[in-house]
C-alpha cells in the first residue's frame, strides 16, 4: 500500500516550516553531496522521481536540459510545482513512482531524491528504472541511510553519565520491510533494506555502481547546524549513482 504521507496537512505544514530554514539537513548535506554527482544536463532527457516541489527539476532545465519530466505522489507538492515552474521543457504530474509507465530507453539521466525509501517495492522501481535509462544512461538516487531506517522504534541515542552521545545504537538491521515513525505525525511509513539488497538490485538489473556517498557535513555546516556533528557517529544518508551498461 503506497502513503502519501505529504498531502496530510499536518505533516505538509512541519516539513515545509523545515525546508523553508536557512540552515537544515537538506541545504547542508544531502542537497551538496547530490549535486556534486550530477552529471552535465545540457542537451538531455531527465525524470526526476519524488520531485517535491520541483525545483531541482526546474534548475536542470535552467541548466539546459532538453527535456525534463517530474512526478510525485502528492498533490500539494504537483499543485506547487506547476505554480512555481512553467517552461516548454518541463512536465509535472501527479502521480506515484510505482504507477508511472515508463517509455524503454528514453532517459539519459533519472534522480530521485530523499523518495526512494517511501516505496514498498524498491525492485520493481528499480527494474523500471533501468528498462527507461538510454545504455550509458545515469541512475542518481539518494535515500535515508540503512544504518538510520534499521531501527524498531528504539532508542537510537544512547548518551553517557554526561548526557552527551555515546553512540548510536542499531537493531533489527537484518528484518528489511515496513517501519513506521512519529516524525512531524505519527505513523509515517518508510522501508528499511539492508545495504546488500539496495546495491544488488541495481546489479542485477544491469546498472553498475560508479559511486557512493555517505554524506559527512563540512566543518562550517556543523558550526551552522550543531546537530549535524552526529553525522560522526552514523550517516544520515546514501547517495549512490549508477549507469546502465548495456
Ligand atoms: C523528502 S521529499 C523530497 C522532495 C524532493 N525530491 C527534494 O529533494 O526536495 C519526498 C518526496 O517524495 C514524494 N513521494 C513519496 N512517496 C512517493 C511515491 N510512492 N511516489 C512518488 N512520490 C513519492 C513525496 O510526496 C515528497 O514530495
Amino acid at each position: 500500500m503506497k502513503q502519501n504521507i505529504y498531502d496530510n496537512a499536518l505533516f505538509f505544514k512541519g516539513y515545509e516550516e523545515i525546508r523553508n530554514r536557512k540552515f537544515n539537513y537538506n541545504n547542508l548535506l544531502e542537497r551538496p553531496n547530490f549535486l556534486a554527482l550530477m552529471p552535465d544536463v545540457k542537451g538531455k532527457v531527465l525524470l526526476d522521481l519524488g520531485c517535491g516541489k520541483g525545483e531541482f527539476a526546474n534548475d536542470c532545465v535552467l541548466k539546459g536540459a532538453q527535456h525534463v519530466d517530474a512526478i510525485d505522489i502528492s498533490v500539494n507538492m504537483i499543485t506547487a510545482a506547476k505554480e512555481r515552474y512553467k517552461s516548454d521543457r518541463l512536465h509535472f504530474q501527479q502521480i506515484s513512482i510505482e504507477d508511472i509507465l515508463l517509455k524503454s530507453s528514453h532517459y539519459q539521466l533519472i534522480t530521485s531524491a530523499l523518495a526512494l525509501h517511501y516505496v514498498a517495492d524498491f525492485e520493481g522501481v528499480i527494474e523500471k528504472v533501468s528498462h527507461a535509462l538510454c545504455p550509458g544512461g545515469v541512475f542518481l538516487f539518494s535515500i535515508e541511510h540503512p544504518i538510520s531506517t534499521a531501527n524498531k522504534g528504539e532508542e537510537q541515542w544512547i548518551l553517557d553519565e554526561k548526557h552527551t552521545i555515546a553512540h548510536f545504537a542499531v537493531a533489527h538491521y537484518r528484518s528489511e520491510g515496513q517501519r513506521t515513525q512519529n516524525w512531524l505525525v505519527d505513523n509515517v511509513v518508510m522501508y528499511h533494506r539492508t545495504m546488500e539488497t539496495i546495491l544488488n538490485t541495481l546489479i542485477m538489473n544491469g546498472l553498475q555502481i560508479e559511486k557512493i556517498v555517505e554524506p559527512m557535513p563540512t566543518e562550517e555546516a556543523m558550526e551552522l547546524l550543531p546537530s549535524l556533528q552526529k553525522e560522526q557517529h552514523r550517516p544520515s544518508f546514501l547517495i549512490v549513482k549508477a549507469r546502465r551498461t548495456i
